[in-house]
C-alpha cells in the first residue's frame, strides 16, 4: 500500500466545483487585493475563533511579525519562546528588533515548558510567545498567570493549530493576539500564502490593518511606516469556501489519530501524548524513535512518506547562532528534533492508510 507524507492534490479533488465557482465570482468582481471576499472571511473566521477581529494577513510570519509590533515589541526588548519551533515563530521576533528567549519544552507536549517560563523573565521582557505545535495548545492557564505577575503580554502562535481548544476557549481567543498561517498544508490552507491575526483588543486589530497597508488611514495618506502584508482577493475566497469544512476535516484528523494510538500502543515509540483528544487538531502527527533517519528509510521502502519537523532546532540556526546558545542548552528540544517523526495524517487519507502506515511503524520499531 502507499501512504503519501500528504496529498493536497486529493482535498483539491473534493473541492473542484466549489473552487473554481468561488474563483470565478471573485474574478468577475475584480477584487484581487483584499476585497468582498477577504472582508468576509475576517468575520467569519474571527466567529469561527469566538474573538472579536480577525485582520486577514499574507502569511503567518505576518501575523507574527504585526502581532509583535502592535504589541509595542521593540528594539532590546525580549520575547520569550521556544525553540522547537518553524524558524518564523523566532524571525518574526527578530524583524522588531527584539531579542527571542528560548525556553525548554516539555517532552511530553511538545510545547514550552511552563515551569521554566518564570526564569526566563527579565526587565527587558514584553512578551510570552508559546506555540501550539502541531496542533496541541500550551498549557496558557500557567502562561497567562505568569504573564499577569510580570505584567508582560500573551501572543499565541496558532500558525499550526485552527480549530484546537484549550479547557473549551478557542486558541487564537485566549491571548492578547494571535498569529494563524493558511499556508496550503495547514488545517486550514489557502492556495498560496495567507495568515490572520486575531485578537478582542480594538487598538491592536486597528494598529495591525494600518501596519498590513503602508500605514495608510486613507487612500494615499500615510500616517505611520507600514508593510504590504495583505490577502489577495481570491485566497479570501478560497479561504472562506474551506472554513466551513474545516471543524469536519479536524474530526477526520482525530479519527485517523486515534488509529495511530491504538495501533502503537505498547510500540517502541513515543507520542505526542497529551491534552484533551477533542480539542487537539492534530496538524501533524508525530512520533519519536531512536534512529529516526533509519526508520524513516524503511518506511519509505514500504510505501510510507514521512516529514520531520523540525530537524533541528531554532536555537542552532545559522541565523541566531549570534545569540550564544549552545548544543544541550534544551535538552529536550534537541532530543525531540532528533527523534521526531511526522507520519501522514490528512483528512482524505483512509483509515486502512492510516492503520497500514501505523502498523509498519511498529513493526519497523518494535515493542517495549
Ligand atoms: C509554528 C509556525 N509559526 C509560524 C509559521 C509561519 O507561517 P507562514 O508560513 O504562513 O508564514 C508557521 C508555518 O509555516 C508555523 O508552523
Amino acid at each position: 500500500m502507499i501512504v503519501p507524507f500528504f496529498d493536497l492534490k486529493a482535498q483539491y479533488a473534493s473541492l473542484r466545483e466549489e473552487i473554481l465557482a468561488a474563483l470565478d465570482r471573485a474574478g468577475s468582481k475584480a477584487a484581487f487585493i483584499q476585497g468582498e471576499d477577504v472582508d468576509a472571511l475576517e468575520q467569519e473566521f474571527a466567529a469561527y475563533c469566538e474573538v472579536k477581529h480577525c485582520v486577514a494577513l499574507n502569511s503567518g510570519t505576518s501575523a507574527l511579525h504585526l502581532a509583535l509590533l502592535a504589541a509595542g515589541v521593540k528594539a532590546g526588548d525580549e520575547v520569550i519562546t521556544t525553540s522547537n519551533s518553524f524558524i518564523a515563530t523566532a524571525e518574526a521576533i527578530s524583524y522588531t528588533g527584539a531579542r527571542p528567549v528560548f525556553v525548554d519544552i516539555d517532552p511530553r507536549t511538545a510545547n514550552i515548558d511552563v515551569g521554566k517560563v518564570a526564569a526566563a523573565v527579565t526587565s527587558r521582557t514584553r512578551v510570552i510567545l508559546p506555540v501550539h505545535l502541531y496542533g496541541l495548545a500550551a498549557e496558557m492557564d500557567s502562561i497567562l498567570k505568569t504573564a499577569t505577575q510580570h505584567g508582560l503580554m500573551v501572543i499565541e502562535d496558532a500558525c499550526q493549530a485552527h480549530g484546537a481548544r484549550y479547557r473549551g476557549a478557542r486558541v487564537g481567543s485566549i491571548g492578547k493576539s494571535a498569529a494563524f498561517s493558511f499556508y496550503p498544508s495547514k488545517n486550514l490552507g489557502a492556495y498560496g500564502e495567507g495568515g490572520a491575526l486575531t485578537t478582542n483588543d480594538d487598538a491592536i486589530a486597528a494598529q495591525a490593518r494600518a501596519l498590513r497597508s503602508h500605514g495608510e488611514s486613507r487612500r494615499y495618506f500615510h500616517d505611520i511606516m507600514g508593510f504590504n502584508y495583505r490577502m489577495s482577493g481570491f485566497q479570501g475566497a478560497i479561504l472562506r469556501l474551506k472554513l466551513r469544512h474545516l471543524d469536519k476535516w479536524n474530526a477526520r484528523r482525530r479519527e485517523l489519530a486515534e488509529i495511530y494510538r491504538r495501533t502503537l500502543a505498547g510500540a517502541r515509540v513515543e507520542l505526542q501524548d497529551a491534552g484533551a483528544p477533542g480539542e487537539r487538531v492534530f496538524h501533524l502527527l508525530v512520533v519519536y524513535v531512536a534512529d529516526r533517519d533509519a526508520v524513516r528509510a524503511k518506511l519509505e521502502e514500504r510505501g510510507v512518506g514521512t516529514g520531520v519537523h523540525y530537524p533541528l532546532p531554532i536555537h542552532l540556526q545559522k541565523p541566531y547562532q549570534s545569540l550564544g546558545y549552545r548544543q544541550g542548552d534544551f535538552p529536550h528540544t534537541e532530543r525531540a528534533c532528533e527523534r521526531v517523526i511526522s507520519m501522514p495524517l490528512y483528512p482524505e487519507m483512509t483509515h486502512e492508510q492510516a492503520a497500514y502506515a501505523a502498523q509498519t511503524l511498529r513493526e519497523i520499531a518494535g515493542d517495549r
